[in-house]
């Protein structure tokens, strides 16, 4: 496995494995990572020639200043993960190597409203960000596929409206949401939770499973206040629970009238914020 910081490196060796006929897989990651990553990267490696995995904590998508530096940063440990998982190549570049001086990276996009709902009104700018970085380090590495996970539902939405707008020629595969034995989703934000919010965050899970098993038996309405009551636990804080067609991430109002549907949340668990979702239909 390489480990490449330089942008013209990585390019350089991309446009020797394209002339040689190789097929390239790219997961994006902002490191920290655990089994949903390592998961993300072995199908990427399966159905690639070449797997490439980014790791870089983008400054553009955090809204909060304090987010930003308490992000976990361990790029020992996420390397030895990844030449576990048999990735080919590990892109860990500094900003200057993804925002040189000079080169325009951010972008105007048609999204189609689909950043203002849901996270987007909670972190302003941030999806704005995380489109700016992506997109730079699809110009980067040029792969056939790209990997993102369906815990960042929202984000691999957007980035999937991102690619048809501008007809970017890699295909986007959204691999399901890998789970602690509890329940809770993986995240790189669960290494700073404290023990008891960890276990008692097992809550999130089991209200969306609530929701689903419920959805037929209440008002939408009644089913997210019930959910919003259910997570609101001693130390957490739930900011939203939406119900929301798969496609446009619109608050949907009857559930029969939709074939795709999910229910998504963010809850505060003590400082740590916590998103997860189930597709309650599709
Ligand atoms: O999901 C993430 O970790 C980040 O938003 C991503 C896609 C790597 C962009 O920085």
């Amino acid at each position: 496995m390489k480990i490449i910081k330089k942008v013209a490196q990585l390019q350089k060796e991309i446009t020797k494995l394209k002339k040689a006929g190789k097929t390239i897989g790219f997961t994006p990651t902002m490191g920290a990572l655990h089994k949903g990553h390592v998961t993300l990267a072995k199908q990427m490696v399966k159905e690639n020639d070449i797997g490439i995995v980014s790791i870089f904590v983008n400054p553009t998508q955090f809204n909060e200043a304090s987010d930003l530096k308490n992000y976990p940063r361990t790029l020992k440990n996420d390397a030895a993960l990844l030449e576990k998982a048999k990735v080919h190549i590990v892109f860990a570049p500094s900003n200057e190597e993804v925002y040189p001086k000079g080169l325009k990276t951010t972008l105007k996009l048609d999204l189609k409203g689909l950043d203002k709902r849901m996270e987007g009104q909670f972190r302003k700018g941030h999806f704005a960000g995380v489109c700016q970085v992506v997109k730079r380090l699809l110009d980067i590495t040029t792969p056939d596929s790209l990997y993102m996970g369906q815990k960042d539902f929202q984000q691999f939405t957007i980035i999937d409206q991102m690619i048809a707008a501008l007809k970017i020629p890699t295909r986007l595969v959204v691999c399901d949401i890998v789970r602690e034995k509890s329940g809770l989703a993986m995240s790189s934000r669960n290494s700073r939770l404290t023990g008891d919010h960890k276990k008692r965050a097992t809550i999130i899970y089991e209200t969306l499973q609530w929701i689903k098993k419920n959805k037929n038996r209440y008002s939408l309405s009644d089913l997210k206040q019930k959910a919003l009551d259910k997570m609101s636990i001693p130390g957490f804080k739930p900011e939203y629970v939406s119900i929301v067609n798969g496609n446009t991430l619109k608050n949907i109002r009857k559930m029969g009238a939709h074939d795709y549907v999910v229910v998504c949340t963010a809850v505060w668990a003590g400082e740590v914020r916590l998103i997860d979702n189930i597709i309650l239909k599709k």
